[in-house]
């Protein structure tokens, strides 16, 4: 039996859609659009690729975006200025810092400098801990968990006592999408580098979370039938059959995990155009918020 596939890319559309509409709304009411502050520090292609794609996706919906661009030499002092001139920015609602900084950068004060209001990357230190604290709301959750958790509603998936396995332990992605599920009443186990018998753990699982960063890490036979996979990986591979001469694979051995799954989503085409996703609709809510004081 093959698994249901998860297409991200239709759930995107489809969200982006109505999030153009409620755009639309906002401007008719507040007379400017809601607008998107992000930093981008050092030379990472694969870093200045995502933050274009989000600001042609803020374009796309009717948000405007703004790019403050630094070097990989900029000094600590330097990039807390650049998220500082944000917070200060009437015309920006969601300030988004993208990761990883470039070595000699400490990241924390850099994210705890972020206007708690304009948070939307959710990665705030009191927006992290509200998001671990039983009985609390964070103001934004992170873009790619919650592209995750909005794929598995998607799927018909349910998290109440549900075994699922996170794999991976990132402060982007593993850590948030394990408080997620574990706030949505799962039984979380967090797999990482220093797990032993992943397999077995994995064997157990309703639900599987793969954000470990391997290709084609996770076989099909790890899993338990029916399970319900999330891929979260984004490596880059060599193939001269490509036209690029590469491509993109994910986490999960896709051929022999569609046999077994009961659905999972596709890379690409699965949780990256939901990050996108999370992050317009994270922004349009901070528009709002702010709008509303
Ligand atoms: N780097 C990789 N993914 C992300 C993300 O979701 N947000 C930020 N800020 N940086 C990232």
């Amino acid at each position: 039996m093959s698994a249901l596939i998860i297409d991200g890319n239709s759930v995107a559309q489809r969200l982006q859609t109505q999030i153009a509409l409620e755009v639309e709304q906002f401007k008719q009411k507040q007379g400017y659009p809601p607008g998107l502050g992000v930093v981008l520090a050092g030379d990472n292609p694969a870093a200045a690729q995502y933050v274009r794609m989000k600001s042609r996706a803020c374009n796309n919906v009717g948000m405007t975006s703004v790019t403050r661009l630094m070097t990989a030499a900029s000094s600590q002092q330097e990039v807390e200025s650049a998220v500082a001139e944000l917070n200060a920015n009437p015309s920006v609602h969601g300030i988004l810092v993208q990761l990883p900084l470039p070595p000699g950068i400490d990241e924390e004060p850099v994210l705890r400098l972020v206007s708690l209001d304009k948070d939307v990357d959710g990665f705030h230190p009191i927006n992290i801990g509200m998001l671990g604290m039983k009985g609390r709301e964070p103001l934004f959750t992170p873009a790619t968990p919650t592209g995750c958790m909005v794929l598995l509603n998607e799927a018909g998936a349910q998290l109440e006592g549900a075994n699922a396995v996170v794999i991976g332990r990132s402060n982007i992605v593993g850590l948030p999408v394990a408080l997620m599920l574990m706030k949505a009443n799962a039984t979380v186990t967090v797999c990482h580098s220093r797990t032993r018998n992943i397999p077995d753990i994995v064997r157990q699982a309703d639900i599987v979370i793969a954000a470990i960063g391997r290709p084609n890490y996770v076989k099909g036979d790890w899993l338990k039938p029916g399970a319900i996979v999330i891929d979260v990986g984004t490596n880059k591979i060599d193939d001269p059959a490509d036209p690029r001469g590469y491509r993109f694979i994910g986490d999960v051995e896709f051929e022999s995990a569609v046999n077994v799954a009961g659905a999972i989503s596709k890379v690409p085409g699965g949780v990256g155009p939901m990050t996108i996703t999370m992050l317009l609709t994270n922004t349009l809510k901070a528009a709002w918020r702010i709008a509303g004081r």
